[in-house]
């Protein structure tokens, strides 16, 4: 037994701490006036799923199964092998798979973290929300994002390795989220930009990959999930109807802040150094061979963050609030091309895996 206290350092090794600016409403108004809502969280309740016994942990993964060598990315770092004066000259296929699997593990590891922070402003929005229906609703969400963080974290543990730390832009992303005094900041951050992009970033990962345990997981995150963005869609419709125009451009600007200006994705440093590569060494010839190649390797995850966050944002008013400041934005910066999918507040029960493998088995 000790009674030494841990450091300094060892405390801000474990834990960070943040001030929240928003203050919390009890409310007296316990009225069920929100059918979609009450819909919605009926849905949630029905649709929990349970990580431990839903998944099954038995299976044996083999990393070097998750990599894919023709992926976009790696096709990428194949090209900077073969530049001249390249600090990976001398990697051949074996190197490349290394290099494949500690990525894989960085970008999971970044969903976990994320998934803790969903759980976080999932429940701040508990707290801070005026309206019952959607505080139920955010409790329940509050469960998801549990389990996600929970089975997030376990298949990395058991099945890929150690865990990254989180990336810094994502950490200040969700850090001012959880800091603002704006209730509504929290969801128009994470339910509808932050959660859209991880339906298009769990979707692109589900899509290739073959490996069973982690399919079925990504499966049911996202079928949770895009409940999450039809809960953000509904609750912030109705509020932005009531708001002045002042009051939507910093919606609006808040919006731009974070996908226009926020489009270059950092890569994880740590991969290179587990790597053994000098990571300010090997980025230059990393952005060389993206132009030659004329294409973003995130082309095809960006495509499909803005075909959910576009028709959602459109759907709230934001894209044509303030005589179009958004939509002229957005489209200048060329992402107004899937303005009229679907919105997920309408297509969220398409991605009900759940449901799916529960009638597929009788139950
Ligand atoms: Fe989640
Ligand atoms: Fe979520």
């Amino acid at each position: 037994m000790t009674t030494q206290l841990p450091d300094r350092a060892e405390i801000d090794a474990t834990c960070k701490v943040i001030e929240d600016h928003c203050p919390s409403i009890y409310t007296w108004q316990y009225q069920r006036t929100r059918p979609q809502l009450v819909t919605l969280y009926d849905k949630a309740a029905h649709s929990q799923w349970v990580g431990a016994t839903d998944l099954d942990w038995s299976i044996d993964v083999d990393p070097e199964s998750l990599v894919d060598l023709e992926s976009p990315n790696l096709r990428l770092m194949r090209e900077v092998t073969k530049m001249p004066g390249s600090p990976i000259a001398s990697w051949g296929d074996a190197e490349l798979v290394q290099l494949g699997m500690e990525m894989f593990a960085a970008l999971l590891s970044q969903f976990m973290h994320g998934e803790q922070g969903a759980m976080m402003t999932a429940a701040k929005i508990v707290d801070s929300v005026p309206w019952i229906d959607a505080k139920y609703y955010a409790a329940t969400q509050t469960m998801d994002e549990a389990r996600h963080t929970e089975v997030f974290a376990r298949y990395i543990e058991e099945k890929v390795g150690e865990a990254y730390p989180m990336n810094p832009n994502l950490e200040a992303q969700i850090t001012g989220l959880l800091e603002d005094s704006r209730w509504d900041i929290a969801y128009l951050g994470m339910q509808i930009v932050i959660e859209s992009l991880a339906l298009a970033a769990f979707g692109d990962m589900a899509r290739r990959i073959e490996e069973p345990l982690l399919k079925r997981l990504l499966r049911y995150v996202m079928a949770d999930e895009a409940r999450h963005v039809a809960f953000g869609i509904l609750s912030l419709g109705e509020y932005y109807e009531h708001l002045s125009a002042a009051e939507l451009k910093d919606r609006q600007d808040f919006l731009l802040e974070h996908t226009v200006h926020a489009r270059a994705r950092s890569t994880t440093p740590e991969v290179w150094d587990r790597m053994g590569v000098p990571v300010g060494a090997v980025v230059p010839y990393i952005m060389e061979a993206a132009a030659a190649l004329e294409s973003s390797p995130f082309q095809n995850f960006q495509n499909g963050f803005f075909a959910k966050l576009v028709p959602n944002v459109r759907r709230l008013g934001l894209l044509d609030a303030n005589d179009g400041y958004l939509r002229e934005r957005w489209g200048a910066a060329g992402l107004l091309e899937f303005e009229f999918a679907a919105d997920t507040s309408a297509d969220y029960a398409t991605y009900d895996a759940v449901a799916a493998d529960r009638s597929a088995g009788g139950d």
